[in-house]
């Protein structure tokens, strides 16, 4: 099936690699104007460059940490000078590392909730008067950490629930202006930083895989392929909603695979 975006205004906030890169260059490929931004000028070049080889209709990037509310503005503020209001806003830079709650340090669990769960409520404040009402949608990029609690992963299982609660309360406030807000919660994605970060071991890997009742690793294109429907002429009455993608992981609960990871870090 194919969807065409031509000309329409899509954002994607840490859009530089892995996932959220995999969206971008989906919305690239339907003919849409994008965006990307994320805290690497050498990871904003390098995004520009693929999407305008994958046949975006036109291409921005700017250079923002989430955590810097002036900073998120002015980009974003920039591209609606250049392109108008926005159609489709994907919220998804992340921070993770297993380290275990009375462990790490307050800064090591303030900096996962204030890349997360402070980045994500920036992006959406400072995008909120440039979304087109109405008809247009903005997604946050979640995790199975927001309703599976995971051993070593408190910090990121509290910021993620954040960001649904996030996209519920805006979704109430923000329907009635035609903006729809919705999660999307990709499982285990093969390829990228989370699974080398989370799933660092072939025992690992495998236990997720045997976690996961479809007995494979999500791709990308799977996460983009759902935003590209809930940004579509198909979704058009979907707000307020936690979706994964994950071939089941969510029905067998927190499984085993990171207990395995914490394993070591309690007798550090
Ligand atoms: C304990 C740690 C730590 C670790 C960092 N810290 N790594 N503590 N264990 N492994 C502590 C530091 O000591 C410091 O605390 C504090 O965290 C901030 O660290 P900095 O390095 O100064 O932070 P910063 O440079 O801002 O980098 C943020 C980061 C980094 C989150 C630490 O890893 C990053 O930029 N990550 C972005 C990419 C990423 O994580 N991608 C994966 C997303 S996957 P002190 O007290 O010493 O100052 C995902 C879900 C995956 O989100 C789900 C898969 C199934
Ligand atoms: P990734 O490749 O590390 O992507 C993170 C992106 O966010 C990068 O573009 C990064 O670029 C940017 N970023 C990080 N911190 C930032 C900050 N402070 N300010 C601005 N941009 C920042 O990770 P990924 O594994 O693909 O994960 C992508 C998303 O999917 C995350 O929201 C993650 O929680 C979610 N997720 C991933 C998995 C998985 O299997 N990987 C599973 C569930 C959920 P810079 O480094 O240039 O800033």
């Amino acid at each position: 099936m194919k969807f065409d975006f031509t000309g329409k205004v899509v954002i994607v906030v840490g859009g530089t690699s892995g996932i959220n890169r995999g969206i971008a260059e989906h919305f690239a490929a339907t003919g849409a104007k994008v965006a990307v931004a994320s805290r690497s000028q050498e990871k904003v070049d390098d995004t520009v460059a693929s999407l305008k080889q994958k046949g975006a209709a036109d291409v921005m990037g700017f250079v923002c940490d989430v955590r810097n509310p002036d900073e998120v503005e002015e980009g974003l503020a920039k591209v609606h000078q250049a392109w108008g209001d926005f159609d489709s806003l994907v919220s998804g830079a992340a921070g993770n590392f297993p380290a275990l709650a009375s462990k790490m340090s307050a800064n090591a669990f303030r900096t996962v909730v204030d890349i997360d769960l402070m980045g994500t409520y920036h992006v959406m404040r400072s995008a909120y008067p440039f979304m087109k009402r109405p008809g247009s949608s903005v997604i946050n990029i979640s995790a199975p950490q927001a309703y599976l609690p995971y051993e070593a992963q408190s910090h990121v299982c509290a910021a993620k629930a954040g960001v649904d609660m996030l996209t519920r309360t805006t979704a109430m406030e923000w329907g009635s202006e035609g903006i729809r807000v919705n999660s999307v919660v990709p499982g285990a994605i093969d390829g990228t930083e989370g699974m080398k970060r989370l799933a660092p071991t072939e025992p690992i890997r495998q236990m997720i895989l045997e976690d996961t009742p479809m007995q494979r690793f999500g791709t990308p294109a799977d996460v983009a392929n759902l935003c590209l429907f809930l940004n579509s002429e198909l979704a058009t009455f979907i707000s307020g909603q936690i979706i994964a993608v994950d071939g089941a992981l969510y029905q067998r609960g927190s499984g085993t695979f990171n207990r395995k990871l914490a394993e070591p870090l309690y007798k550090m």
